[in-house]
C-alpha cells in the first residue's frame, strides 16, 4: 500500500508543469525559463518542443533537431530565439525581444517530447505540458511630484505615463508617523487610449502634518518612487488642527 501510495507520488511530480510568472519591461528582451527534467536527451534528433501562447499562436518549434520557423505565427516572427547549445541539457528556455504591452498578461504553454535513439521511434517522454509562465510587462513610473497648496493646505502627488495602474500611498508626519485614513485621499488614474500608459494624480488634506510623503508602486516591477515636502514653519503651524491651539492656551493658563 504504501509503496503504490509512494509510486502514484512520483508519477505526480514527474507530471507537473511548471507554473511561473515573468515580469519585464516595455522595449527589454527577456529570457522566458523552462527545463525538461530528462537525463536521457543524447541527441537534439530526439527532442521535439513547442511553445504557444493562450490562443493558440505558435512562438516557437523545433523538431528532430530542426527549428520550424514555418510554425511561427506573425505576432512572434523575428522575435524568438532559443539556445541549441544549451538545448542537449534539457534547457528549452526562449527568448523574447522587443517586449510589447501587446504581450502584457499572454500565458505560454510549453510542449515537449523525447524520442527513444533506436530504430522505431518510441517515446522515452511522452508529448506532455512541460511549464507554464505567465508575461506581466510594465512601463515604469519615471518620477513622481509632490506640490503643496498652503492655501488650502492639500498635498497633491503626480506621475505620468506608466503601466500598469500605480498604487499610492501617503505618510503624514507630526510627532508620531502616521498612515493617512484612505477617507481623506482622492485619487484618479487617466489611461490614455492609444498606448494604455496610466498618468495619475491624488490628494489629500494635509492639515496637521510637518511633513508628508507620497509613495508610488508599480506592482509588476515591485519598485516604489518617494517624494517629501516639510512643511516650514509657517505652513507647519497653519496646519494644526484646532483642538491643538485649544489645547497651548489651555497649558500656557494652568502655568500662570
Ligand atoms: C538556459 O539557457 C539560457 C540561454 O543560454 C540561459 O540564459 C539560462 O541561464 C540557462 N539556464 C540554466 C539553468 O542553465
Ligand atoms: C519593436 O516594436 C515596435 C512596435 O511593434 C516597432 O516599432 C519597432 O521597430 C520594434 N523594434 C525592433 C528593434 O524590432
Ligand atoms: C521628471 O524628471 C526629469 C528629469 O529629472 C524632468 O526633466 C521632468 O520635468 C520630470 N517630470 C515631471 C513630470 O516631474
Ligand atoms: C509581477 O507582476 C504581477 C502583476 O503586476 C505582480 O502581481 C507580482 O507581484 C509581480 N512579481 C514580482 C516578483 O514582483
Ligand atoms: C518587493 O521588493 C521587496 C524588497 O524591496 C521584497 O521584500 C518583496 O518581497 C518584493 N515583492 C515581491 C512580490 O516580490
Amino acid at each position: 500500500m504504501f509503496i503504490v501510495l509512494v509510486a502514484y507520488f512520483l508519477l505526480l511530480v514527474a507530471d507537473a508543469t511548471v507554473v511561473l510568472d515573468v515580469n519585464t519591461t516595455v522595449g527589454e528582451s527577456t529570457v522566458l525559463p523552462c527545463f525538461l527534467k530528462t537525463p536521457t536527451l543524447t541527441d537534439l534528433k530526439n527532442l521535439r518542443f513547442y511553445w504557444q501562447d493562450e490562443g493558440k499562436c505558435v512562438l516557437y518549434s523545433f523538431n528532430e533537431g530542426k527549428e520550424m520557423p514555418e510554425h511561427v505565427n506573425e505576432l512572434y516572427r523575428d522575435r524568438i530565439t532559443a539556445f541549441q547549445q544549451d538545448m542537449i541539457r534539457g534547457n528549452i528556455s526562449v527568448k523574447v525581444k522587443n517586449i510589447t504591452l501587446k504581450d502584457n498578461q499572454k500565458v505560454f504553454h510549453i510542449f515537449a517530447a523525447v524520442f527513444d535513439s533506436e530504430g522505431i521511434r518510441r517515446y522515452i517522454l511522452e508529448h506532455r505540458k512541460i511549464c507554464q509562465i505567465t508575461l506581466h510587462v510594465a512601463v515604469p513610473y519615471k518620477n513622481v511630484s509632490l506640490t503643496v497648496n498652503k492655501e488650502t493646505m492639500t498635498a497633491v502627488c503626480t506621475t505620468q505615463r506608466g503601466f500598469p495602474e500605480p498604487l499610492v500611498k501617503w505618510r503624514l508626519s507630526d510627532k508620531s508617523q502616521h498612515l493617512l485614513d484612505l477617507r481623506d485621499v482622492h485619487t484618479t488614474a487617466v489611461q490614455d487610449p492609444k498606448d494604455q500608459l496610466y498618468s495619475f494624480c491624488s490628494t489629500i488634506d494635509i492639515h496637521g502634518g510637518r511633513s508628508v510623503t507620497c509613495l508610488i508602486h508599480n506592482p509588476t516591477l515591485n519598485v516604489t518612487l518617494i517624494a517629501t515636502h516639510v512643511l516650514n514653519k509657517g505652513e507647519a503651524e497653519r496646519s494644526l488642527p484646532g483642538w491643538a491651539f485649544g489645547l497651548v492656551v489651555a497649558a500656557a493658563v494652568l502655568k500662570a
